[in-house]
């Protein structure tokens, strides 16, 4: 009789705490057991994979993710589907994804999106999956429905956004969300971006002419940014210290405006994404239309903005680097972003190109080569605080043994692959480029492994997981800094105190 399912031998493993040479035992899709290097290379297992000195961490986790969500503007749908998607994302070492399901402006009920998307999701996902509601009418039925989603359905976060004529909420809207979600210790996620100062810039280059890809970037000023996420920031702060968490952050001085804030001791977290990390203003202004293959909001920035956001990933401002997956084909006039393309606009116009870019599978490799964090850092970003923030930890984000799952990503051994350029044609969704083309990486997941299952093998059949092993997670609150515990103790929301 076989011990184990699964043993890695020789691997060198990380979690967000320690760097350590272990061998590692599966059983029943848990971790069982963590032992001197070697020690396992003779144990009575199903399947023994030998590392061969390759670093070995827990999955990703990637916390914000997009598939095939309803056009919400308009303009272009969703290249992914939950198969392609997720798909995507084993390959490039994610094994847990939190997806969004989206409540449209004129619809009055959350459960109803929940359960539009569990409808898309079940039996179609090749990794573990929980969604966020994100909140477009928090009319009161909505709001009631927020103790059930945290209670019964398991989504503990949702995530509103501050601009966007479908999506945007005014400034009570967004205090009677924080109240509702604070009472059922639901985590809000915030697009902080100034809406109507976007649409008054947009009309401005408009009206002088300006319609190329790159015054996306024009129209989305970095003040649209910060201004937003210091509203942001005092909202939460009215409404007696709601936990909130800054998506996508871009920009240094909204940086430094979440940095002062959690210096005082509020709970405000925050998000950024490889793209403002990796790419810059100057990959949005490319001849003809080619610059709309980085359009996203916020846009990629300056250089000097890249190396404050590195920075802040250093230094803990940034408890999370997710990938914002949201493709759109390029080469399509009638989903993807050539829909903006007519004969009067041959450089389309900026203000409808469908904004998002894919990068669920290039996540990990690209940050990973670029060897700017500690390899602690490295998890704890990409996978562990990402667990923590979204109610997922110990089970998801750690290799505890008897507690979590067998989600590991092994990686080559350093120098195995050399270095080598990123094409689209390595990559596993279901998009016709990549904004990283050519970018040169030095490593690659080469076995992706859920629930002690290997799911992604590069060497041996690439996808060998199936579309219907992912499974939904119900999620429990928030437990990153033990943020709920904190916010009690400042007693509940108060007129009186105003
Ligand atoms: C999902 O797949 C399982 C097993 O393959 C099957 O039993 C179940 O009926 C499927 N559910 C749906 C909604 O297709
Ligand atoms: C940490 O990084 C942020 C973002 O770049 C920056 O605003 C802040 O000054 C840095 N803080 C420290 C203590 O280094």
């Amino acid at each position: 009789m076989d011990e184990y399912d699964l043993v890695i031998t020789n691997g060198v493993c990380v979690t967000a705490a320690d760097v350590a040479p272990l061998d590692i035992a599966i059983r029943d899709g848990t971790i069982v057991l963590l032992a001197p290097s070697g020690l396992l290379s003779k144990a009575r297992t199903k399947r023994l994979i030998d590392a061969e000195g390759g670093y070995v961490m827990p999955g990703g986790v990637d916390c914000h993710v997009h598939l095939q969500e309803p056009s919400m503007f308009g303009k272009g749908t969703s290249a992914d589907s939950y198969e392609t998607g997720t798909r995507s994302a084993i390959a490039g070492g994610t094994t847990t994804i939190i997806a969004f399901a989206p409540q449209q402006k004129n619809v009055d009920s959350v459960l109803t999106a929940l359960t539009n998307t569990h409808a898309l999701a079940q039996n179609n996902s090749f990794c573990d999956y929980g969604f966020h509601v994100l909140v477009a009418n928090p009319c009161e039925k909505a709001l009631s429905e927020f103790e059930q989603l945290a209670s019964v359905e398991g989504v503990t976060s949702l995530k509103i956004y501050m601009t966007y004529e479908a999506l945007q909420l005014r400034d009570n809207e967004i205090l009677s969300v924080l109240l509702a979600a604070r009472s059922n210790h639901i985590l809000t996620m915030i697009h902080a971006e100034n809406g109507d100062v976007l649409a008054w810039l947009t009309e401005k280059l408009e009206a002088a002419k300006l319609f190329a890809p790159k015054y996306h970037g024009h129209s989305h000023a970095p003040i649209l940014e910060s201004e937003a996420t210091n509203r942001a920031i005092a909202l939460s702060s009215l409404v007696a210290d709601t936990p909130i968490l800054l998506v996508h952050v871009s920009e240094p001085a909204a940086a430094l405006r979440i940095r002062a804030a959690q210096t005082v001791g509020q709970p405000i977290f925050a998000e950024t994404c490889p793209q403002y990390l990796f790419l810059t203003r100057d990959d949005l202004d490319q001849p003809g239309f080619e610059g709309a293959k980085c359009v996203c909001a916020p846009p990629p920035r300056d250089a000097d903005d890249q190396k404050a956001i590195w920075r802040g990933l250093q230094n803990g401002t940034f408890a999370v680097l997710s990938s914002d997956h949201c493709p759109f084909r390029f080469d399509d006039a009638v989903t993807g972003k050539k829909t903006c393309i007519s004969d009067e606009f041959p450089v389309g116009k900026f203000r409808h190109i469908p904004n998002g870019i894919p990068g669920i599978e290039t996540r990990l490799p690209l940050v990973f080569s670029a060897r700017k964090l500690e390899l602690t850092k490295f998890v704890e970003v990409t996978s562990t605080n990402a667990a923590k923030l979204y109610g997922l930890y110990p089970r998801k984000g750690g290799i505890i043994p008897g507690v979590s799952d067998a989600d590991l990503v092994v990686w080559y051994p350093e120098g195995r692959l050399g270095e080598f350029p990123l094409t689209n044609d390595l990559l596993h969704h279901d998009v016709d480029y990549t904004p990283y083309e050519g970018r040169m990486l030095r490593n690659w997941p080469r076995y992706t492994i859920l629930r002690g299952k290997v799911i992604w093998d590069r060497d041996e059949g690439g996808i060998v997981g199936e579309r219907s092993y992912g499974r939904f997670l119900k999620r429990q609150e928030s437990s990153l800094n033990g943020i709920w515990q904190t916010v009690e103790e400042d007693g509940p929301f108060d007129l009186e105190k105003l």
